[in-house]
């Protein structure tokens, strides 16, 4: 233990000075050959090692190495820094190394807090067990749609856990283009097939065509299928889009469909001044993912799947063999019981932590500050000769292009994340919206500055002119 109490002060050191220096370095560099090797080839020891050669290994071979979600300028995908709440407190999660699988010990019981606190934050029903933490947005969708896969099932009288779903109508899902890639995946998990998933179109600023989507569940009754699940987005990982969610919810009670919206990133953007109407019907939703490891910046991984009625993800998932009954789980029984999961980690220890450090106020302030650079981003582009701006701004996604020229402008812009990348001072990802190549960026990090965004254009103008 003396060995841990010294190691444990040089990784609070080590830490720090990780945390503070990340602004000065790169973005992010190729790991180099060497450090490759280092990475990928080394033997396992034959005698274990001391605590401290570890940590100098880790700083000499790992942290130098980081993905680039740490830094200001970074803007991929939908990855944020870590709040240093949720770094301060994960060796304590990972000291006390619980299973949250359930039971009458800190962590199912401090997860309960977390997960109504998620749930309040954004205005989401939260009825005593309506949700539960998840390793991100992909298993939390995996659940929501699951759940709303055996509703389908019980509410024609059969069950699909039984049974399986040969031999009964196809159930079908209706996603827009926009829809992100884990919705898909779910669904071909959850055996519904690809091709039972319906695209529905969406209109000029990337949201759901809703009199599409009534058209298309009419068309697909009338042949015979099984219209079970509509997802909506609040907020698309390619423009930040949010579906009328109030319009979709209608549809959704007009054919009894299962509505799910797909918060992952977008749900906390409604707590930017203003934006309240555009989130309406949200509150209506059966289901919602809604990941902490996204906007808040809890550390990896962390995704939270609430439910309007608990009962039902229970009734997709809950068996309990004879070596886990626990009589004095009360009434809501173990989170085991409401997803695929047994051994669950503490996740909910990070997730309080971050919320705690910024209370409701800090997390609207991160969301101010955030949206209104990527608006700031939207009219700089927009004044720029050289940019263009391809869809509104309305969460902290910026989608548009380069147009330095005439011609070839897709075959540029998916040229220029990776050359933007290699030069190290700001990272951003490119996506394809609206048929044509686009570069996005998405900005998470609470110390993004508006000369940052300067620096983000003028990086994209000299990457594309060595191209
Ligand atoms: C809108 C949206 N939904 C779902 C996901 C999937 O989330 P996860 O990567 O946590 O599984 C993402 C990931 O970026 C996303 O942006």
């Amino acid at each position: 233990m003396h060995d841990l109490r010294q190691a444990g002060a040089k990784a609070a050191e080590i830490m720090a000075d990780h945390l503070e220096g990340v602004a000065e370095r790169p973005v992010w560099r190729p790991v180099p050959d060497g450090e490759l090797a280092w990475l990928t080839r080394q033997e396992l020891p034959e005698t274990g090692r001391a605590l401290d050669e570890l940590l100098e290994d880790a700083r000499e071979h790992v942290l130098p190495y980081p993905m680039g979600n740490g830094h200001p300028r970074f803007f991929g995908w939908v990855n944020s820094p870590p709040n240093p709440a949720g770094v301060l407190i994960e060796p304590l999660a990972a000291a006390l190394n619980p299973s949250c699988a359930g039971g009458d010990h800190a962590g199912p019981h401090l997860e309960r807090t977390v997960v109504r606190w998620l749930a309040g934050l954004v205005g989401f029903p939260h009825p005593p067990g309506g949700g539960l933490l998840t390793s991100g947005a992909s298993m939390a969708t995996v659940i929501c749609l699951a759940t709303a896969r055996q509703q389908a099932a019980l509410a024609d009288g059969w069950d699909a856990r039984e049974e399986g779903l040969s031999g009964r109508p196809p159930m079908v899902m209706y996603v827009t283009e926009e829809g992100h890639s884990c919705l898909h995946k779910a669904a071909q998990l959850l055996g519904l097939g690809a091709r039972n998933v319906r695209l529905v179109p969406v209109d000029a600023t990337y949201r759901m065509d809703v009199r599409a989507l009534r058209a298309m569940i009419a068309e697909d009754l009338d042949a015979g299928l099984r219209p079970f699940c509509v997802a909506g987005s609040a907020g698309t990982v390619n423009s930040g889009a949010v579906d009328p969610l109030d319009e979709i919810a209608d549809v959704a009670a007009a054919y009894g469909l299962w509505f799910h919206v797909d918060g992952a990133y977008g749900a906390l953007g409604v707590l930017a001044d203003g934006a309240a109407a555009q989130y309406a019907g949200l509150e209506r939703a059966d289901s919602l993912a809604l990941d902490p490891h996204k906007w808040l910046g809890v550390p990896v991984g962390c995704g939270c799947a609430l439910l309007r009625d608990p009962g039902a993800a229970r009734a997709a998932f809950s068996l309990v063999p004879s070596y886990l009954v626990d009589e004095n789980a009360g009434d809501l029984g173990w989170f085991a019981e409401y997803g695929p999961e047994q051994t669950r980690p503490f996740r909910a220890l990070k997730t309080w932590a971050t919320l705690s450090y910024l209370g409701r106020s800090g997390v609207k302030r991160l969301v101010e500050h955030t949206t209104g650079l990527a608006r700031t981003l939207g009219a700089m582009v927009e004044a720029a000769p050289d940019f263009e701006l391809l869809a509104p701004v309305t969460t902290s996604i910026t989608a548009f292009r380069h147009t330095p020229r005439a011609d070839g402008l897709d075959e540029l812009n998916r040229a220029i994340p990776v050359a933007v990348q290699a030069r190290g001072n700001a990272f951003l990802t490119g996506t394809r919206l609206g048929g044509r190549d686009a570069l996005r960026t998405c900005i998470l990090h609470p110390d993004t500055t508006e000369q940052d965004l300067v620096v983000l254009l003028d990086e994209i103008r000299l990457a594309a002119k060595a191209l």
